[in-house]
């Protein structure tokens, strides 16, 4: 806990109160079937937060729901982590349980600006515009946990190919030693502090996965990575039952291997979960990182209402704790899935100079041009408390 309260000590923001002393999630988890998205401000075992201070046991709840259900096990900090820049790439040797792996990430220097730089990790590379005063980091998450295939690449052969770890957190994992690698490497000449991440589509939900696990993400530019990044699981199954095709909890296990070997237990009983996907959104809230989620209003598939309501309601835990324009939400229709029209470039823009660049810059985005009606109490039947 000593890094925890260091961090809360030499914050620049807000500080929560005195960690609480947190109960363990218990073993078992009988939640009712709740059709509308959970309280994101109820501890498993049924207090609801009066204070700031109590959010610090709710967000390890939250960390340890994730996991159980839905995403696998995040290994802890590995006993090793090694790292050397040689030209443009950086190789990181990590090692644990007596067995070790290397993988390296390729670097693109801003070309104006001074050493150290902000830099994006860009999952599989940017299709977002990276401005001329950011490095871009080009992370091969593919080769951490492998798209075809459970079980395969760097992060299993490290932890065995029987871990029960899906794609996406595996990849988080990865996100979090590229930054232990860049805290050791000067002369990657990268400040490990200003490092956001970005990816679209299936790589939209890894980085908006991989920025709510790591702390040590400074921004998370997730883009139309729909449900498990912008929306949320039950909504998606309402939208579907209402006639529409769009990605669900019981397709998305069909085949793929982002999430863990134990979600499709869970898929076809949705409203039974404890949680749901605005709870990723609230992971950023404390401590406070920029979060801009990039939608497009134009493809069905990607659950457009969905993403809207899910994040309003996510965005209700940022309310409560005074950091509500650390999160932005922009939807606009256009018919390239990953393409980035004009009409987002501001808040692209000031959520990059903000968190990044670190300028004064305001961030307080929440736009969409969807045309459906827009009906908070629809999913949201608990009020947004003032914590003390
Ligand atoms: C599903 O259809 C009903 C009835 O038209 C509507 O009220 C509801 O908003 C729809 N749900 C979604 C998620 O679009």
């Amino acid at each position: 806990m000593l890094p925890l309260l260091f961090l809360l000590l030499s914050a620049a923001y807000p500080v929560l109160g005195q960690e609480k002393a947190c109960t363990a999630l218990p073993a078992t988890i009988s939640y009712a079937a709740n059709p509308k998205l959970p309280d994101p401000f109820l501890l498993i075992g049924g207090t609801r937060l009066t204070e700031k201070g109590q959010w610090l046991c709710r967000k390890e709840e939250i960390r340890q729901l994730f996991q159980r259900y839905s995403y696998g096990k995040l290994p802890p900090k590995p006993s090793s982590v090694t790292a050397s820049i040689s030209g443009n790439s950086l190789k990181i040797t990590v090692t644990d349980g007596g067995k070790s792996m290397s993988f390296s990430v390729s670097i693109k220097l801003p070309s104006s600006g001074s050493a150290p730089f902000p830099a994006i990790i860009a999952y599989g590379g940017s299709s977002l515009p990276i401005p001329n005063t950011v490095a871009t980091i080009t992370y091969q998450n593919f080769d951490m946990a492998a798209d075809n295939g459970r079980g395969k690449g760097k992060f299993y052969d490290l932890y065995g190919s029987s871990h029960n770890a899906g794609g996406m957190i595996a990849a988080a994992w990865g996100v979090d030693r590229i930054i232990d690698a860049l805290e050791l490497t000067p002369g990657a000449q990268i400040n490990p502090k200003r490092v956001g991440v970005t990816g679209c589509s299936r790589n939209g939900k890894g980085s908006m996965i991989a920025g709510a696990f790591v702390d040590r993400i400074a921004l998370a530019l997730p883009q139309e990575g729909g449900q498990s990044a912008a929306g949320c699981w039950r909504i998606a199954d309402e939208i579907q039952k209402n006639g529409t095709k769009v990605e669900t909890a019981h397709q998305i296990v069909n085949g793929d291997t982002w999430f863990s070997t134990d979600f499709p237990k869970y898929v076809d009983a949705v409203p039974t979960l404890p949680w749901d996907n605005h709870m990723l959104h609230a992971l950023y809230a404390y401590p406070p990182r920029g979060l801009l989620i990039i939608e497009n209003t134009a493809i069905d598939y990607l659950g457009p209402t969905s993403n809207y309501h899910c994040a309003t309601a996510g965005r209700k835990v940022h309310e409560a704790l005074g950091v509500k324009d650390y999160f932005g939400f922009s939807q606009n229709t256009h018919s390239d899935h990953c393409g980035f029209p004009k009409a987002q470039q501001p808040e692209l823009t000031a959520f990059i100079d903000r968190f990044l660049l670190e300028k004064d810059t305001k961030t307080d985005f929440w736009k969409t041009d969807g045309k459906w009606p827009i009906d908070e109490k629809r999913w949201i039947d608990w009020n947004t408390p003032t914590l003390s």
